[in-house]
């Protein structure tokens, strides 16, 4: 009989639990093991590991939903795991093998199954793959071995509130990361060093804050820890490109709908912070965010009001549904975006 667990779904946010079972792979002498599930959610690495020391370590964020035939399908893994590859290129790590990280993904959700949330309910299981340098090493030089592991969480929204828009402070006085830096890796370096920003923001009465690129501090790049999207008033889905921005896998594939399924012209290019004015719409997107639609943004004490403080747009409520419905299995999706887990 397959468990049963008392969670009140409904009710999730986005926040740790511990749950059966997690993956772990090691990499030593060259090569990676064969990995295997474990029960105990405790690491023990050395108190010399690069991970804690000089931030090598890198992580992702996808995942898995319960379909109303009941079925659980994973959104894109193959995607998490390239970038997940292209983090570790950026830090001196291994890689993980693409198939190996989604044959991961899918063991964990498995063996968790208890935990993957009732289809209609909105929550999802949240899986955490992550990658760090460990081993006795003090100098700042790539780690003598590394762990890959992947543990799961059932979670709710991100930003409280689901699909009500949520208000954002442009940053002045912080950076998440520099011109040639790591901003487009998902490394921790890069969130130890938003957490200031986003303390200061909160404490202000916004949801997070939005950082500008830091070279020149004129154009939208990151919304916390998910990207921007706008729609202008004559339809035009827009995002900003930049080096120092996380390339969001979500951000993609609402280019996708939006072209595809909703027929919007779209763009990636400069989103300039005086030009916030030819949008109707603006949101944040991401995976634990999903789409989460901004209200207003305020920059240098004035707030800019989008669609409205209170209400989603009309054309972000359609993005949403579209992805959702795709991501939970109510809408056909592009070929090669869901892996049943089976
Ligand atoms: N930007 C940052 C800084 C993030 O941490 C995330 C989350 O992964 C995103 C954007 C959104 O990326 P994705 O849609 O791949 O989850
Ligand atoms: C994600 O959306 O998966 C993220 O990694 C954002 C945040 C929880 C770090």
């Amino acid at each position: 009989m397959t468990k049963k667990v008392d969670i009140d779904w409904a009710n999730l946010s986005f926040s740790y639990m511990k749950t059966d079972f997690r993956y772990v792979a090691k990499w030593k002498d060259g090569k990676w093991d064969e990995g295997k599930l474990v029960e105990d959610n405790m690491l023990t690495i050395s108190e010399a590991s690069t991970a804690l020391h000089y931030g090598q370590q890198c992580f992702e964020g996808l995942k898995a939903y319960r379909t109303k035939d009941n079925k659980i399908q994973l959104f894109r893994p193959d995607e998490n795991a390239k970038r997940l590859n292209r983090s570790c290129d950026k830090l001196l790590m291994p890689n993980f093998p693409v198939e190996r990280f989604i044959d991961a993904c899918m063991q964990v959700v498995k063996a968790n199954e208890a935990y993957v949330p009732p289809y209609g309910t909105g929550a999802t299981l949240y899986l955490r793959p992550f990658l760090i340098g460990v081993g006795d090493n003090i100098g700042v030089k790539p780690a003598p071995e590394y762990l890959f592991c992947v543990f799961c969480v059932p979670v709710g929204p991100y930003f409280k509130g689901g699909l009500t828009p949520v208000n954002f402070v442009i940053s002045e006085s912080f950076d998440r990361a520099a011109p040639y830096g790591t901003g487009g890796a998902k490394v921790g370096g890069n969130y130890a060093a938003s957490l200031e920003a986003h303390k200061v923001a909160v404490d202000n009465g916004f949801a997070d804050c939005i950082y500008l690129d830091p070279k020149t501090h004129t154009k939208i790049e990151e919304v916390g820890a998910a990207n921007f999207f706008g729609i202008t008033h004559d339809n035009k889905f827009i995002t900003p490109k930049s080096p120092s921005i996380l390339p969001s896998i979500t951000k993609y594939s609402l280019l996708h709908i939006a072209k595809e399924y909703m027929n919007l012209e779209t763009s990636e290019g400069d989103v300039l912070v005086e030009d916030l004015d030819q949008f109707k719409e603006a949101g944040a997107c991401g995976t634990a965010a999903v789409i989460t639609p901004i209200g207003g943004i305020e920059y240098r004490g004035k707030l800019h009001v989008f669609h409205s403080e209170t209400e989603v747009g009309p054309l972000t409520r359609e993005l949403y549904d579209t992805l959702y419905g795709i991501q939970f299995g109510d809408v056909k999706a592009p070929e090669g975006w869901i892996y049943e887990v089976k």
